[in-house]
């Protein structure tokens, strides 16, 4: 019984050392508001006109945007278009900027912030344009979506920590709609 108890805990110690938690050992954990101001800042980047001073301070340099909802839009939902299903959509911040600074804002508003000590879990839904702000969808069919966000520390920065990738999937069967079958113009 005794030896079953420690084959137990040993078991134990041999999961949570398998799965070690980089930042939190090195004294680094995402706090709720750390957590707060980077959701915002990549909203600000999808929702506003495009700040590149501000996607250089929230994003590293080789930021990676996984999202086969964006890479299935770009192939209008066709097999062998450019975007191959499980390939990142963008390699690098670089990358991130050249596409979404040619890019009409996209409004949306979020519903949920999670965070643990290095990501970040955001859920989103589409809503209404500002008036006479430029937007990229007409949203007649509702979209909602997940953003979960891995960072890193980023001492000195304008915020303590950076997005080091994003993997975001959302409705993008509602989204098409809103793409190609807008009824009325947004005045
Ligand atoms: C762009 O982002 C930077 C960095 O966060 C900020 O200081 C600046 O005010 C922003 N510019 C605009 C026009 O919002």
């Amino acid at each position: 019984m005794r030896g079953l108890i420690l084959a137990a805990v040993s078991l134990l110690t041999l999961v949570a050392s398998a799965r070690p938690n980089q930042l939190e050992t090195r004294g680094h954990c995402l706090t709720n508001d750390d957590a707060y101001a980077l959701a915002n800042a990549f909203k600000d980047l999808i929702n506003l006109p495009f700040n590149r001073t501000l996607a250089k301070a929230a994003l590293v340099p080789s930021f990676k945007d996984y999202s086969d909802s964006v890479n299935e839009l770009i192939n209008a939902g066709c097999p062998n278009g450019p975007a191959p299903l499980t390939a990142p959509t963008f390699t690098s911040r670089a990358a991130f900027i050249a596409g979404q600074s040619g890019q009409s804002p996209i409004p949306f508003e979020i519903l949920n912030i999670w965070n643990n000590c290095e990501e970040l879990t955001v859920r989103w839904r589409s809503s209404q344009p500002a008036k006479g702000v430029p937007t990229e969808v007409f949203p007649e069919e509702v979209v909602t979506g997940i953003l979960a966000i891995e960072v890193v520390p980023n001492p000195g920065g304008e915020f303590a920590f950076q997005i080091q990738t994003v993997f975001s999937e959302f409705n993008s069967g509602a989204w098409l709609y809103d793409l190609v079958c807008p009824s009325r113009a947004v005045t």
